[in-house]
């Protein structure tokens, strides 16, 4: 098994710049690419800052975080993906532009080269029919924020070979992660019971007319969930959820996944969670 000593990251906006980062922690070069210079910089410079705050906190020695970062190159052009090992897409969830990317990638890297998606609710083997190698194309599907959530799921599409199946594990496992192996089905093992499950729980609030407060400590005080629903939807990103639950609905077909009508209300109003300052809950940081 050739030595995966290379990583490129394309897209490096929340999910790609977190991957870039525990990839160059581990030791790994990475070739960054973003669509412009100055979002390469912002994204630069966002690790640099997470670097730094783990050595302040003790977390990282300051010769291993310059070397991380040292470790870094940034582009603009997809060739100079040409000589990594594996190339990690976490662009944009939109199946044309993966498709056009992976196409373009194909025809960019080694025949050998493994080229993987972070998507968390397309198909991984439909994207891996756009390269001429569906062999070498899986699944690796952080989640938020990737330096911290210890899972990455590793997807096998129809066609992927063991080796880029265990390839794609062992760098996970070099990236401290915590890797599973599963296969290319909607939503994959986490968002597969995790969304109708958050789905349920909002229908809860207006059934049994409970405040997201008091959903909130039901469950955690009663079924062991280390933060609440509402809580959880307000980091996850309403407008998120509701994505990602709109297409698992449209893949599965069952009603449970369809986002509840007062989370698309909410996604339409901007009440989008944490991150706009007022989702459940209101946030004044
Ligand atoms: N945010 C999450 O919670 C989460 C979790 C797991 C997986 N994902 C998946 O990760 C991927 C990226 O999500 P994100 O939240 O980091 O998005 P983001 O918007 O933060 O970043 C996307 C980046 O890709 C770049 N980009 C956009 N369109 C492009 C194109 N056509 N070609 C090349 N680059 C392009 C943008 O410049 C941007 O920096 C998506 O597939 C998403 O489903 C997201």
């Amino acid at each position: 098994m050739a030595e995966i000593r290379t990583i490129g990251v394309v897209g490096l906006g929340a999910m790609g710049g977190g991957i870039a980062q525990l990839a160059l922690e581990a030791g790994y070069d990475v070739v960054g690419r973003e669509v412009t210079a100055e979002l390469g910089e912002r994204a630069a410079g966002r690790i640099a800052h997470f670097l730094a705050r783990k050595v302040e906190k003790g977390q990282l020695e300051p010769d291993a975080r310059d070397a991380a970062v040292g470790r870094l190159s940034l582009t603009t052009e997809l060739e100079d993906l040409a000589g990594a090992d594996l190339v990690i897409e976490a662009i944009m969830e939109e199946l044309a532009a993966k498709l056009e990317l992976f196409a373009a990638l194909d025809g960019i890297v080694r025949p050998e080269t493994i080229l993987a998606t972070n998507t968390s609710a397309l198909s991984v083997t439909e994207i891996a029919a756009a390269t001429t190698r569906p062999e070498r194309v899986v699944g690796m599907h952080f989640f938020n924020p990737a330096p911290l959530m210890p899972l990455v799921e590793i997807v096998r599409a129809e066609l992927s070979d063991d080796q880029a199946v265990e390839a794609a594990f062992a760098v996970g496992e070099r990236m401290g992660k915590h890797p599973v192996r599963c296969h290319d089905t909607p939503g994959f093992v986490v968002n597969r019971v995790l969304i109708p499950l958050l789905n349920d729980c909002i229908k809860v609030l207006d059934e049994a007319r409970v405040s997201p407060e008091d959903l909130d400590a039901a469950m955690k005080h009663g079924a062991g969930w280390p933060m609440g629903p509402c809580t959880l939807v307000d980091l996850v990103g309403i407008d998120v959820h509701v994505h990602a639950a709109e297409a698992l609905y449209e893949k599965l077909r069952e009603p449970r996944m369809a986002p509840p009508p007062r989370l698309v209300a909410m996604r339409n109003a901007g009440l989008l969670g944490r991150k706009s300052g007022r989702g459940f809950y209101r946030y004044d940081d």
